[in-house]
């Protein structure tokens, strides 16, 4: 393919993102499992060229899901806006790299401003706190338990492996990270509120004492979108000498919202917070932050993920790399790769930066508090119409039950399908050992009028 080539079909896709961005109200909801497989592998063998590779390429859309779009509201969806998309695209094309702060330096003083304002937002020192954007939450908690326990270890000079504690509502990714750390998890009893119960906390981290490294609190759990009552972990956390991780992967986002960033209230005692601008902060897929509130610590004393100073990485070690001076504040790491797994990669947070610069803090907020009050809304709808609710929305997560509907099977049949149908895309989750029905809303402009017909379906059966 020439270059001349290159640029058409790159016009050609742009025109596409262009028709993308102006309507991205819908997206087509898969009724059933389509393979591809046969097109896609064969593409591969037979050089069809640049007609055929296009059509296949822009084929794709229709046979997955836009998370973004207004009619999905299963698992955690998505919010990125047109402008989002937009930068993210940029990124791409201009190709920026930000493993390093020589050559990827502009963009990565964007991301460390953007996560410095987070880190503003949560109530961190501003003396000590950063942060860097990975690929997502998961990666995101992986890094902060390792931070913990590379603490914990130092301070008790053991290469033991303590214990992380959470309610047991925590993320499956914080379970994982755990166990890849070789720390058991220890999983905490939940209130009907879907919060940790700390008398529970408190009497079981009297039991473990020292031997723990960590304690989760939760800001916004994925299946009821509850928040722990953040202050009372964190102190406990403090007494324990635990270092206290935040996991608002989802929920992390209130800290825009003017009007319900009060929810975190407590988040300012962690010693490091996680939030996903691909989740509730209007950016596309992949962006993961995590803010520590003592980076010096992590990037000069426990020096977990630095690799520059790997007798092997000799490469990495020219020009003004080490010198601090250099860098903007003497808190700040010299490089992104010293807060977190990660080396080259692309500055996605420069994507949440340019949100914030061009609608303001506020103006993310708003949208966020939009789909607070669309959830309730529907829980106002759902109460009218005597569906059962578990428990009252404390974000935008709303769980249905039915009485007769207990297992994943009946409210696949009564309630998946039939939405599927109707052009939404929905899951469902379990609450206190019963299969229910799970809306999440995060979308900037979605009203709760617009998911009434998921609620009455439940309301039917
Ligand atoms: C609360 C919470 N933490 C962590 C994660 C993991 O994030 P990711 O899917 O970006 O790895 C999720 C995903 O839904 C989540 O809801």
């Amino acid at each position: 393919m020439s270059l001349e080539q290159e640029l058409q079909f790159c016009k050609e896709l742009f025109a596409h993102f262009e028709g993308s961005l102006q309507s991205p109200r819908a997206t087509p909801v898969p009724t059933q499992f389509v393979s591809m497989w046969d097109e896609f592998r064969n593409a591969l063998d037979t050089e069809g060229g640049f007609q055929e590779t296009l059509a296949l390429l822009l084929s794709m859309p229709a046979n997955a899901c836009d998370p973004g779009a207004l009619n999905y509201a299963g698992y955690v969806p998505n919010s990125a806006l047109p402008l989002a998309r937009g930068v993210d695209a940029y990124l791409s094309v201009v190709n920026a790299v930000a493993a390093g702060c020589i050559d990827g330096q502009s963009f990565v003083q964007a991301e460390f401003a953007v996560a410095d304002k987070l880190g503003e937002l949560a109530g961190f020192p501003a003396d000590s706190r950063a942060g860097t954007f990975v690929q997502g939450g998961t990666l995101a908690n992986f890094c902060a338990l390792a931070a913990a326990r590379e603490r914990w270890r130092r301070r008790h000079r053991s290469s033991g492996s303590p214990v992380v504690m959470g309610a047991r509502l925590t993320h499956s990714s914080l379970k994982v990270a755990a166990r890849l750390l070789d720390m058991p998890f220890i999983p905490v009893d939940v209130t009907a509120a879907g919060v940790i119960d700390v008398a529970v906390l408190r009497e079981m981290a009297g039991r473990y004492g020292s031997r723990i490294a960590a304690i989760i609190g939760n800001a916004g759990t994925t299946t009821a979108g509850s928040i722990d009552p953040l202050d009372a972990v964190g102190e406990l956390a403090t007494r324990c000498g635990a270092w206290f991780h935040v996991d608002g992967a989802y929920g992390g986002a209130v800290l825009v919202s003017a009007r319900h960033r009060q929810l975190l209230a407590g988040i300012s005692q962690a010693d490091s917070f996680v939030v996903d601008p691909h989740k509730w902060l209007f950016c596309p897929y992949d962006s993961s932050l995590i803010v520590y509130r003592n980076a010096p610590e992590v990037h000069k004393e426990l020096r977990i993920f630095s690799q520059a100073h790997e007798s092997d990485a000799e490469y990495l070690k020219f020009g003004f790399r080490h010198m601090a001076e250099n860098h903007g504040p003497e808190h700040l790491p010299s490089d992104h790769e010293d807060l977190a797994l990660q080396l080259s990669r692309r500055p996605r947070g420069v994507v949440l930066w340019a949100l914030i610069a061009a609608l303001g803090v506020d103006g993310l907020g708003k949208y966020v508090d939009s789909a607070i009050e669309a959830i309730r809304h529907l829980y106002r709808y759902a109460t009218e119409k005597n569906v059962r609710i578990p428990l009252a929305p404390q974000l935008s997560v709303l769980l249905l039950s039915h009485e007769k509907w207990q297992t994943n099977r009946d409210w696949d049949v009564n309630w998946v399908r039939p939405a599927f149908d109707m052009g939404y895309f929905v899951s469902t989750d379990n609450w206190a050992g019963e299969t229910v029905g799970r809306l999440c809303l995060v979308h900037p402009t979605i009203m709760g009028e617009d998911l009434e017909a998921l609620v009455d379906l439940v309301a039917a059966g």
